[in-house]
């Protein structure tokens, strides 16, 4: 197992000790915008191309408080704490300037950070051989955005909501001719120095929405260092983060998945899916069909297209389907049955309005050895499960927080060698939500 994954398990014990106090003058910002010079091309609505780019990460939603307002957006993370950044190039795209961009959450636009000129691309940086016509996205992580409130857990929380958001890529991809294939053996040294990332970012993965083309091979990368922008406002070091980053970021032999993923979907009902997607805050204790279930079962059996395609397990515990029997599934087969309702709210450190009142609770367990892979593999499955769940009229909500020896033992796995990645609820929300 790999060691941070060992060190950064939650228990009955140390969910109690320690006491850490949110220093909300110490809450890193959200939100990265690149200098006011650079050219800003802001997303517009009437333009498929800007289309497909807003439903990947734009703000989707504000929550109202007395004192603050949140802007959630169509990705979901951790606490609505964002740790991500996307960047892409753009290539041969008609209406769009060939070049470098970052995605401007804020504003909802591409910021040029800098212009193709011809033979120029940063295709060899993440392996692939001839120059890419569509898009090359690329996702960053900062990790002191999730750290301030996860602490050293965050490293998990960067790679899932990392996932989700090239799920995201691809589930927006689904209204465009392209499948979406995922790449992480990517030059990550080389890309966060031409990205002037220093201590606060970090690359770890990119997806490719596009095609190779056929004339372009001997592509150069852009002789220049892009513009050093703070990501979070404040800072704080998270050596054992970055510590396990270094640690993962050598890929160890992976095999390589080159099937498409299949879905079943009627375009503008995904549309509205996607741009309705949130997260339920608690659900109601009700049943769901059984064709929900088959459904779910389906979408989450489809490949994932990427050049390091780690074996995740995905165990469905069944607290409320009508017509079929509790009990605990595995590859579109039972493997235990009983009643585990009470039991899931509790492993999932006691959010019982989630993971008891939810009809179906995810559990995704890997032993594969590319740590960044595989948990950036349960945020792009976990990405189906919201949109499908949505698609179906059913709310879904991630849990991060668990009792990681507790749901192996559950599970009846070796805890050893299992590592617990991610629980998810899916069931019929209740109203407030
Ligand atoms: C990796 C991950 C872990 C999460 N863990 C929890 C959790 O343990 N409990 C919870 O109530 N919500 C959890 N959420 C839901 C987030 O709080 C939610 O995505 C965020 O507040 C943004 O809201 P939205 O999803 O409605 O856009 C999680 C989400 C993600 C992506």
């Amino acid at each position: 197992m790999f060691k941070y994954h060992a060190e950064t398990k939650h228990s009955y014990l140390s969910v109690r000790r320690g006491g850490h106090r949110l220093d909300w003058s110490m809450q890193p910002s959200p939100y990265k915008r690149y200098p006011e010079h650079l050219p800003r091309f802001a997303f517009d609505k009437g333009d498929e191309e800007d289309i497909f780019l807003y439903h990947i990460g734009g703000i989707n939603a504000k929550k109202s408080y007395p004192a603050v307002c949140y802007y959630l957006r169509m990705n979901p993370a951790a606490g609505a704490l964002y740790p991500n950044e996307l960047y892409l190039q753009i290539r041969g795209v008609e209406g769009k300037q060939d070049g470098i961009y970052h995605y401007e959450v804020a504003s909802s636009s591409l910021t040029l950070l800098y212009g193709l000129k011809d033979g120029e691309g940063i295709e060899p940086l993440v392996g692939e051989k001839r120059a890419v016509k569509g898009y090359l996205f690329l996702v960053s992580m900062i990790p002191w955005r999730s750290a301030w409130k996860y602490r050293d857990r965050a490293f998990r929380y960067c790679l899932l909501d990392g996932g989700h958001l090239l799920g995201g890529v691809e589930m927006a991809a689904l209204l465009k001719p392209h499948a979406t294939r995922f790449i992480y053996d990517i030059d990550r040294e080389a890309l966060n120095h031409f990205f002037h990332f220093k201590e606060q970012e970090f690359f770890i993965s990119a997806a490719v929405v596009g095609v190779p083309m056929r004339e372009r091979y001997d592509l150069a990368v852009p002789e220049v260092i892009l513009p050093y922008v703070d990501a979070t406002d404040t800072f704080s070091p998270t050596p054992l983060i970055d510590r396990a980053y270094e640690e993962s970021s050598i890929l160890q032999k992976c095999h390589k998945n080159h099937k498409a993923t299949h879905f079943e979907y009627e375009k503008s009902r995904l549309q509205e899916a996607i741009f309705r997607r949130r997260s339920c805050r608690a659900f109601e204790a009700q049943a769901v069909t059984k064709g929900a279930l088959n459904y779910i079962e389906s979408v989450l059996s489809q490949p994932v297209m990427s050049d390091c395609d780690e074996a995740v397990d995905i165990y469905i515990v069944i607290n409320r389907v009508v017509d079929m029997p509790c009990g605990i599934r595995l590859d579109g087969a039972y493997i235990k049955y009983g009643d585990f309702s009470k039991k899931t709210g509790y492993l999932a450190l006691e959010q019982y309005h989630l993971a008891s009142d939810g009809a179906l609770v995810f559990i995704m367990v890997s032993r594969g050895k590319n740590y960044q892979a595989l948990y950036q593999k349960a945020g792009i499955i976990g990405q189906r499960l919201y949109i499908a769940s949505e698609y179906l009229g059913l709310g879904c909500s991630g849990i991060g927080a668990y009792y990681d020896d507790k749901v192996c033992e559950f599970l009846e796995i070796d805890k050893g060698e299992n590592m617990v990645l991610y629980m998810m609820a899916v069931g019929r929300c209740l109203q407030e939500n």
